[in-house]
């Protein structure tokens, strides 16, 4: 970068990034310049409060110290505002590095990085800077264009749960691909159906082809065709050429072969769409976050047992989301896919917080086993009394049947 202010810009994105991945230990706020001369320093670590990530600030004056605590996006700004015109030095202490930011006497800023002041086994949250890295630093383009982050790489207001959402994905794709046989001879084709505003889709493109080092074509399948034009727009100008963005339905998008879907909060069947799509166009990896499981509610009889529970219309929805979900994996594992259902992100950040991931099974795998996933799906089926299902039906699995029946082709 070639602005004098951009040092200050790289360190405040570097720490914007740490702070939404909770990979960092503390930050230390020195050399101060500022009009109040008691002040020292500010020492600065991670905290949680009522279950959310907070910065804690410890104001160190001469004769007495002052705590306060702000969320990541309030201490982003805080910060923001007080290196330079207060502070001439931060370290900032990640698992991995130390990244120092230091003002010259002419107050030019200068950002030098060097290796982790403590072992990774002190770290205190969850993440290290590892992760972090997993988006490029020119994702940030995309990123500001999209509106997720400010120029100086900071999540704007209302954004810190997206971005740290972001990050996250990528993380989880990069351990899922870990354990996935992609080809390597050819470009990776990937899909990512409903993808709304592009943020997913962006990030994966970046993580293969920028960061992985596997070429990949990324196809985002949004129905909102203002959405998408306004998208492959921002793809254009920063020149993600693999990037392509086509306004249309799930059901009806063209596709030739597949080795990886994405679908996140696809609502309600269109998650069964594109797990169809998935299986059909051949996918190794398939990455769903379903959301709004509307279809089955009317359909479920629940054990009796269970009715007066189910009045209260939350317990109503989460066992819906259960049935439908469950039966998802099942049918996937019946389709030839080994599945694995997890928490996405905490649910502080968002409700729709399950993923599920399915992986294809060498095709030589036993019959016998997909006889016992059938056999899982009626019986589930049964017991909830579902008789169709969005999933059942694209692959013709006859939910009531007592017959197996045949693989989709
Ligand atoms: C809740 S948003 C999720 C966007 C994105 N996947 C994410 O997680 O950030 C769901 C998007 O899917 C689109 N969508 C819903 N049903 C669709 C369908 N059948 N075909 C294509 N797009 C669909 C909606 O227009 C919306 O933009």
């Amino acid at each position: 970068m070639s602005s004098p202010a951009a040092p200050r810009d790289q360190f405040l994105r570097l720490l914007a990034e740490a702070l939404a991945a909770g990979a960092w230990h503390k930050l230390t706020l020195g050399k101060p310049r500022g009009t109040d001369p008691t002040l020292r320093h500010i020492f600065l670590r991670p905290v949680q409060l009522d279950g959310a990530p907070h910065c804690q600030f410890l104001w160190r004056h001469d004769t007495r110290d002052i705590t306060k605590n702000h969320p990541p996006a309030a201490a982003l700004r805080e910060i923001a505002a007080l290196l330079g015109p207060v502070f001439h030095s931060a370290h900032l202490f990640t698992p991995e590095r130390t990244i120092q930011l230091e003002f010259n006497k002419k107050g030019e800023p200068r950002l030098t990085a060097g290796k982790a002041a403590a072992p990774a086994a002190t770290a205190g949250p969850t993440h290290d800077l590892g992760k972090v890295r997993l988006l490029p630093p020119d994702s940030q383009r995309w990123l500001q264009a999209l509106g997720v982050t400010t120029a100086a790489g900071i999540p704007r207001e209302g954004m810190a749960d997206k971005h740290r959402q972001i990050h996250r994905f990528v993380e989880l794709l990069s351990h899922l691909v870990a354990d996935t046989g992609l080809p390597t001879d050819r470009p990776l084709e990937i899909a990512d159906m409903g993808c709304g505003k592009g943020y997913l889709t962006f990030a994966a493109a970046d993580y293969f082809n920028l960061v992985a080092g596997r070429p990949a074509n990324v196809l985002g399948i949004e129905s909102r065709a203002e959405l998408a034009a306004s998208i492959q727009q921002i793809a254009g100008e920063t020149g993600r050429t693999c990037l392509r963005f086509v306004a249309g339905t799930i059901q009806a998008a063209v596709l030739d072969r597949l080795d990886v879907l994405i679908a996140l909060h696809a609502c309600d069947t269109a998650t069964d769409d594109a797990l169809f799509r998935g299986i059909q166009s051949g996918a190794r990896l398939i990455v769903v976050a379903p959301c709004c499981q509307k279809e089955l509610r009317r359909q479920l009889r629940p054990a009796p047992v269970l009715v007066p529970s189910l009045r209260q219309g939350i317990f109503a929805e989460r066992h819906a989301e259960f049935a439908t979900d469950a039966l998802r994996a099942l049918l996937l594992e019946w389709a030839g896919y080994d599945t694995k259902v997890f928490e996405f992100i905490a649910s502080g950040h968002t409700a729709k917080n399950l993923m599920l991931s399915a992986v294809k099974r060498p095709a030589t795998d036993a019959t016998v086993r997909r006889e016992d996933s059938a056999r899982a799906v009626r019986e589930l089926a049964a017991f909830y009394g579902i008789t169709s299902q969005a999933l059942a039906r694209h692959l013709s699995f006859p939910l009531a049947a007592s017959h197996v029946p045949a693989l989709p082709a």
